[in-house]
């Protein structure tokens, strides 16, 4: 019997997220104990709902529950905003409402299950303090919020953590010129994670940029030959319709699904280019609010190193994780 590494994901569903759930549900190598969502790509409700579709689509409704979180960022909704402003900041509850990856539903077939009656706060506080010390990595791919509200309210479940695998952040940047979008959506939750003294890898833009998919590694997951491999390619293309990183880089499409790479990064930590360093993030509110903010060069001198930020990440070790992901999981199910 081989030993699976505990999860719980925090999601704002999301396609990358989806592509993240499903991989996390069908690998034999994650137990995936619960999935919590909160507000981000889209609103919390519809987090939920995608959550909740993905997992029913992936059969694990007995097994990975669901719990709803946090409606809202911890501070960065009062900000006062003119609309007018030069700077980068536009009004927040507008993020609430938002949807940007176009996937108001995930297009799953049906859709029958519901979320858990606790809130996703309660149930990780509940979940990780009645854990082994150090039994549980935490894989948040949005916004901070529920796991930073987690840690403010009972600071206990800080030792409980083996490690933070995260989908966030960067020296590269999609939000605002110098914001990564999780990080971006709640810098005050982000800072405190970042400060919480729990092992943190950060699985940041500069690494998914580098494991782009392509259409033809879309076309080659869809060649497996299962509900599962169709759903997955068309999450890539669907991902890839509404942003890429042609424009910047040349004419290659290249469609990063950011948050499935922080899940290969769990059982795969060698798939990250990563350097351990001091790292922040800037919440004062102005052009670089949400920055991430990587000390390189070991330039804050005496603070503490409190991150494995990655710098890049091994494209073909993803693609091929994801096949073998699929291909494990139809010959399970054909055994
Ligand atoms: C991150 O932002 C979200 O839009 C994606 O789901 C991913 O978690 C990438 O910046
Ligand atoms: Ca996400």
């Amino acid at each position: 019997m081989r030993d699976k590494t505990k999860i719980i994901m925090d999601v704002d569903t999301g396609s990358d997220d989806a592509v993240a759930l499903m991989m996390a549900m069908l690998s034999e190598d994650i137990e995936l104990l619960g999935v919590t969502t909160v507000n981000g790509n889209l609103e919390v409700a519809l987090t939920t709902e995608n959550t909740l579709r993905m997992v029913e689509f992936c059969g694990k409704q007995d097994t990975v529950k669901v719990y709803r979180g946090a409606e809202y960022p911890l501070a960065s909704t009062l900000l006062p905003t003119t609309g007018q402003s030069l700077l980068p900041i536009p009004i927040r509850e507008s993020i609430a409402k938002a949807d940007y990856h176009h996937a108001t539903h995930i297009p799953t077939p049906s859709f029958t299950i519901h979320e858990e009656k606790e809130s996703a706060v309660v149930w990780l506080i509940n979940t990780l303090l009645s854990s082994e010390d150090g039994e549980i990595t935490l894989v948040p791919v949005g916004p901070m919020t529920n796991i930073a509200l987690a840690m403010r309210a009972d600071p206990r479940i800080i030792p409980k953590i083996r490690e933070i695998v995260m989908m966030a952040g960067g020296i590269e940047a999609n939000e605002t010129p110098s914001a990564e979008f999780n990080v971006w959506v709640d810098p005050e939750a982000m800072e405190i994670v970042l400060q919480s003294g729990c092992k943190i890898t950060m699985c940041t833009l500069d690494a998914t940029h580098t494991a782009y998919l392509t259409s033809d590694d879309a076309e080659r997951i869809r060649s497996i030959g299962t509900k599962e491999s169709d759903m997955c390619a068309d999450l890539i293309l669907k991902y890839g319709s509404t942003g890429d990183l042609s424009n910047v880089l040349d004419e290659i499409h290249r469609i990063p699904i950011h948050d499935a790479l922080a899940v290969c990064s769990v059982v795969h930590p060698d798939v990250l280019n990563t350097i351990y360093c001091d790292c922040h993030t800037d919440i004062g509110r102005s052009f670089a609010y949400g920055t991430t903010i990587v000390d390189r060069r070991n330039l804050s001198g005496d603070r503490p190193k409190n991150c494995y930020f990655s710098l890049s990440a091994d494209r073909q070790k993803f693609v091929d994780w994801i096949v073998e992901v699929l291909e494990k999981d139809k010959a399970q199910k054909n055994a």
